[in-house]
């Protein structure tokens, strides 16, 4: 059997050449990584909701016209991907504050901002990612003014996108990140959405209760990630058969 070359591995990815010029293969790890890699666990099933849920999420950008990297889904872990140069900016957009903005600003997590607010941090775990401004970003010529015009549509649109899909199902969208990057299609290029959209790059609060479904069960120990994760692949829809199964009576109804 070929072996295939691995062209990253990152904390919870690898990626992969692609069969043909201009594809990747991303697989999903069970690996859950915060705090900047300094609390780890693996989570058996991780990597099979997330590889749906990004699927499920990048395909319905697809269809609203949402440029992103999405071509199919190959396996239980893997999906097939546009190769595109990541712009290297981590790309937060908040409806509600939490996590870093309540640190920052002194502002109870959970307080509804009064209009959506993008962030940007540079991509650089060993800095931590840090938070950057547009002035940084243009002096350091990490992207121009075009792509961060287009940056920012992006992100609203992810952002109305998201917010909507969740809204019907009793999910509060608090914050996501997302990462973009540029594709060349004959003399145009273009930015595209990459990486994954999943409850490892979105904070999700249940709208009823409150019941945290994302990342920080685990960063937080709040309870079992992967039945959040479940919890959310089932109400949308998108809980694979074969695997994933749900181990508490709680969560059947
Ligand atoms: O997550 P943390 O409190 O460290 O940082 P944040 O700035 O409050 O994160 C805002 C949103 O971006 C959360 O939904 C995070 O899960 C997500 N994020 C991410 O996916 N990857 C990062 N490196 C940083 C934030």
């Amino acid at each position: 059997m070929a072996r295939r070359k691995k062209i990253y591995e990152g904390k919870a990815k690898i990626l992969y050449e692609g069969p043909e010029p201009g594809t990747i293969v991303q697989y999903f790890k069970d690996d859950a990584t915060a705090f900047n890699a300094e609390k780890k666990a693996v989570i058996e099933g991780k990597g099979v909701l997330n590889n749906r849920l990004s699927e499920f999420f990048m395909t319905g950008l697809g269809q609203i016209g949402v440029p992103n990297h999405f071509i199919k889904r190959l396996n239980m872990r893997e999906q097939l991907v546009r190769s595109v140069e990541i712009i290297p900016l981590e790309i937060i957009v908040r409806n509600y504050a939490a996590g870093t903005m309540s640190k920052r600003l002194g502002i109870e997590e959970g307080t509804q901002l009064p209009r959506p607010i993008v962030e940007y941090c540079y991509k650089d775990d060993s800095l931590g990612d840090p938070l950057v401004t547009e002035e940084h970003i243009a002096a350091f010529g990490w992207a121009s003014q075009q792509d961060m015009d287009d940056i920012l549509s992006l992100a609203l649109r992810v952002n109305d996108f998201l917010s909507g899909v969740m809204m019907a199902v009793g999910i509060r969208l608090v914050d996501f990140k997302i990462e973009v990057g540029r594709v060349f299609d004959g003399d145009f290029q273009r930015l595209i959405v990459a990486d994954e959209i999943s409850p490892d790059s979105c904070r999700l609060w249940d709208i009823e209760t409150g019941q945290k479904l994302d990342k920080d069960v685990f960063r937080r120990d709040l309870g079992d990630l992967k039945d959040a994760y479940t919890e959310v692949a089932k109400r949308l829809g998108v809980m694979p058969k074969t695997a994933a199964p749900i181990t508490k009576p709680t969560l059947i109804n």
